[in-house]
């Protein structure tokens, strides 16, 4: 755990830091144009690097979301270094201690495929967001990323993975269409997959209105 944990926190903050603002874009095109204020949970968070993008950007609290402790503890040490309204919770996206209609935006970047239950998870994105909530869930660099800056990133993270040990192969992600069905089945009206090169998100809507 720890030496995943290790490996991925290094790997992330050496090659993967171009790509949050380029998903922090695509979020704001396709999601939740306002940012300012929201409350954003981002399920298998990881290092919060998407958060504290997010954070720059204006939200008004973030929750980081990740059943690994010594993310979630890297993750703490991060939000308190910089000083945002952020909060690390050791949990599974599949049973998420907060309340129901809490969060404006649920996000989640290559953490759906190593969920135990899938459609759990969806459960829960759907039950801790407001009426009119987001959700943006996927996998890969981002739909929105320049060619010039995906190849970039791409280069980089492999030369870090050729040389740790403790990098290692991931599951596959399920097919698209399994995952908007699942959303559907949880309530969500609004259901768009989005390509990102051999990837791709799922864009989720609850219907009603924010509050
Ligand atoms: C490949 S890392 C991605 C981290 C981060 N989202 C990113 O974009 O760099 C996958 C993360 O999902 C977390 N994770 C895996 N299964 C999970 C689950 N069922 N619930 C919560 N977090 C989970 C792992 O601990 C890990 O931090």
């Amino acid at each position: 755990m720890t030496d995943f944990a290790d490996s991925y926190i290094k790997q992330s903050e050496l090659a993967l830091e171009p790509i949050f603002p380029f998903l922090c874009d695509s979020v704001v095109s396709r999601a939740e144009p306002r940012l300012a204020g929201l409350t954003v949970a981002d399920l298998g968070g990881g290092t919060g690097q998407w958060l504290e993008a997010l954070f720059a950007l204006g939200i008004g609290f973030g929750l980081l979301l990740d059943e690994n402790p010594a993310m979630v503890s890297h993750a703490r040490a991060r939000f308190e270094l910089i000083g945002c309204r952020g909060h690390a919770i050791r949990c599974r996206a599949e049973a998420i201690p907060i309340c129901s209609a809490s969060c404006d935006l649920a996000i989640s970047r290559n953490s759906m495929h190593l969920w135990a239950d899938i459609a759990r998870g969806w459960a829960e994105i759907f039950r801790i967001l407001v009426p009119g909530g987001s959700a943006f869930i996927g996998r890969g660099f981002g739909p929105d990323i320049p060619g010039d800056v995906r190849e970039k990133v791409k280069t980089a993270r492999k030369a870090i993975r050729a040389k740790d040990a403790a990098c290692r192969e991931e599951p596959q992600s399920p097919p698209p269409l399994e995952v908007v069905e699942l959303a559907k089945a949880c309530g969500f009206r609004n259901v768009q997959m989005v390509p990102d090169g051999k990837s791709y998100w799922i864009l989720a809507k609850k219907n009603g209105h924010a509050p």
